[in-house]
Formats: C-alpha cells, structure tokens, sequence
C-alpha cells in the first residue's frame, strides 16, 4: 500500500478502498507532460497517413472499442526524429523486462468512439501497458475486474502524457476511454474529440526471444 503522489492529484482521483489500498510504485507510473506540443505534431504527422487509409469501425466481435481505427507501426517505420522521441523520452519509462517491445499500436479513436472496460488479452502481452495520449485530452477510468472489491480510479489523460500500467492495474483491474458524453472528470466535463495514442507492450512470455 501507498500513497498517491501529491503532484498527480489534479489528475488523478480515486475512489472507495480498493484505490485507496493500491501500491502505486507498484502500479502506476504517470507523467502528465512528458512530450512537447512540438514532438506531439511530429509523432502525429508520421500516423496520421497510415491512419487515413483505415476507416473507422464499429465496435469489435469482443465489443471492446467502438469507431476506431488503428495500425502497428514498427520503429523502422517512423521518421528519425518521432524515434528519437521514442528512444529518448518513452522507452526510458517502460519497466526494464528482458522481454522484447512490441510493435508501437497506434489506435485512433474517433470523437464518437469510446473502449470499454477490459484487461488487455494476457496471451497477446506481458507485464505492462504503455499509453501516449495524442490531440485530445481524454479520461481513463480503473476498476478491479473482481467485481466485489470497491474502487474507482480516473486519470485524465491530456495530450502529451503517458501512463503505464502494471502489476496490479495491468492484471487486476479493468481500464476503458470515457465516451464524450462520459467524459468528467472530478466532476468538470472534459471536452473529448478524436484521439490519438500510442500504445507500448512488452511481449508475451511466450513469444520472447531466447
Ligand atoms: C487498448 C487500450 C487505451 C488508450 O488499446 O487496449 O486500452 O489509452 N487503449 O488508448
Ligand atoms: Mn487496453
């Protein structure tokens, strides 16, 4: 058990004794400015063709995200100076597993769209899950995917910023996208539109390299 940092209680609230028990170094790493107005235009401009030639899709067979579109982009792939950025100020953030990266996912979601509650697959990714936020602020919303335990924990997630779930949060809770019409946070509306992030995930287990 921890306690919240006090620099992330504008963004971050919690709710009910399953937040208030959380280990937060275990848990959660936040940086709510971590990438410059100027970088966000350059990693935006090197998704944003990619992006185009996808539509938007309605939710899912598992019913997980609705309208959006997405692709993997491997770090080849992006301009020298977006890799730079990569390399230089998010790579450094992850949890240092011996496990290889994944593919940056990037996931577009339109102003419309929303993801619904879910722990990501556990055969498709390892220990953590990383999230550059891009274009329009959004909220996240956490809650333990036991359904007997109380807690609510919502960070809002303004461009520019990363999260990283773990442990806990990476297995035991459940994380959705507020929809527009969803979208408070600490009881003030958070004016959502199309939003970009870049998703960071360690390999599974059984895909690593031996
Ligand atoms: C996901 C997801 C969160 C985000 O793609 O599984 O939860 O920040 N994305 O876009
Ligand atoms: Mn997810």
């Amino acid at each position: 058990m921890g306690t919240l940092p006090d620099a992330w209680l504008g963004s971050v609230s919690i709710e009910g004794p399953a937040a208030a028990a959380l280990a937060w170094d275990d848990s959660l790493t936040w940086i709510e400015r971590l990438v410059s107005p100027k970088e966000q235009g350059r990693l935006l401009q090197d998704v944003q063709g990619p992006l185009k030639r996808r539509r938007y899709q309605a939710s899912h067979w598992d019913g997980v995200i609705d309208q959006y579109r997405e692709i993997g982009l491997a770090l080849p792939r992006w301009s020298a100076e977006s890799r730079g950025i990569i390399e230089r100020k998010v790579i450094p953030r992850l949890p240092g597993v011996d496990r290889a990266l994944l593919d940056p996912h990037v996931l577009d979601l339109n102003e419309d769209g929303a993801i619904y509650p879910h722990v990501d697959n556990v055969a498709f990714s390892g220990e953590f899950v990383a999230g550059l936020s891009l274009l329009s602020t959004a909220v996240m919303r956490l809650t333990p995917s036991d359904g007997t335990r109380d807690g609510t924990i919502c960070i809002k997630l303004i461009p520019g910023s990363l999260y990283v779930l773990r442990g806990e949060l990476r297995y035991a809770w459940k994380h959705e996208i507020l929809s527009s019409a969803e979208s408070v946070f600490m009881g003030e509306t958070v004016t959502r539109q199309r939003r970009v992030s870049l998703l960071f995930r360690d390999a599974n287990e059984a895909d690593a390299p031996f």
